[in-house]
């Protein structure tokens, strides 16, 4: 009992003390663990979280980082939206758990996944939160770290390559082009109560991209409400479907023919709209061919 005191006392008022009030949480929190295995204790380890990105469907557009941290995790929770083979290229023995939000699967509200986070890394393991896309956009991810921060759990958060960078560049339609656009904006599609959440005025500055997220159901409201607030019929318009897979399909129109033309189609998720003068690129500069394969395969 006095020789566990003295370590404690020790601990206190030692360097793994002064590292955690000069906020090095995480080197504080190896130090006690290496400390305690010392001292005969089971062996230790402060657990940790990794926000990473994965990409939007294509493996190879993963980072090396990304890949890097897939081999460490012990324990992965991953979203709908991340490819099965990107799951696969996890560590072998890491337990995966699915928490991503399908109507038909069972899936984890915010604040499941929140708590299951922060009971995994409380026992002491490398967690993997993998992420479709980017985990800072339109991905909760702020949230998530958040609620690890208020608990002074360590994470590191890894950059992936969102949607709208990646479907533009496999679909040939840049989202920057000197002569047609000189800014981009980054939205969501989603209503909510039947309404959007947008600034129409800020939205249809000329030679400016729009990049939708979640916009499929939303679409012909959301071209609509663009014509209303000024912005020309015949702005053109794009959608991808499924972008960077074998399964990525480009249809191409302006805000009056695009609607009609995707009710027509049977569209799988995910799919990205892309509004203005840089759509008309596409046909010069497709290059991805996706392999032949049904698109609900
Ligand atoms: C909840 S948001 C997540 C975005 C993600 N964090 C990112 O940075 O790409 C989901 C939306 O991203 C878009 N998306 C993601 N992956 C996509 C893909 N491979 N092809 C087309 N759209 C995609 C779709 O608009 C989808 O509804």
């Amino acid at each position: 009992m006095r020789r566990r005191r003295r370590f404690w006392e020790e601990i206190l008022q030692g360097p793994i003390a002064e590292m955690l009030f000069a906020g090095q949480d995480k080197a504080a929190l190896a130090a006690l663990g290496k400390r305690l295995g010392d001292e005969g204790d089971e062996p230790w380890t402060a657990g940790e979280v990794y926000l990473v990105g994965a990409g939007p469907g294509d493996p190879d557009l993963l980072t090396f980082r990304a890949l890097r941290l897939m081999q460490q995790a012990e324990v992965v929770l991953y979203d709908r939206l991340v490819a099965p083979a990107i799951v696969d290229l996890v560590r072998r023995d890491a337990e995966r758990i699915y928490v991503g939000k399908e109507s038909d699967r069972h899936t984890l509200s915010q604040e499941e996944i929140n708590a299951l986070l922060i009971r995994l890394a409380g026992e002491g393991k490398r967690v993997l939160r993998l992420k479709g896309g980017d985990p800072f956009i339109f991905g909760r991810g702020g949230e998530e770290i958040d609620t690890l921060a208020a608990r002074g759990i360590p994470f590191q958060v890894v950059p992936g390559i969102t949607a709208a960078a990646g479907c533009s560049a496999y679909a040939g339609i840049p989202l920057t082009h000197r002569d047609y656009a000189q800014s981009c904006v980054f939205v969501t599609g989603h209503v909510r109560d039947g309404r959007f959440d947008l600034s129409w005025d800020a939205l249809i500055q000329p030679r400016q991209t729009i990049a939708v997220y979640m916009g499929v159901g939303s679409l012909a409201a959301f071209c609509r409400e663009l014509i209303r607030h000024g912005m020309a019929a015949a702005t053109p318009a794009a959608l991808i479907q499924q972008g960077t897979t074998p399964r990525q399909r480009v249809f191409t129109g302006d805000l009056t023919t695009l609607p009609p033309m995707i009710e027509k189609e049977e569209i799988k998720p995910p799919s990205m709209v892309i509004v203005g003068e840089v759509v008309k690129l596409h046909e010069k500069l497709a290059w991805y061919e996706p392999a032949a394969v049904a698109p609900d395969t």
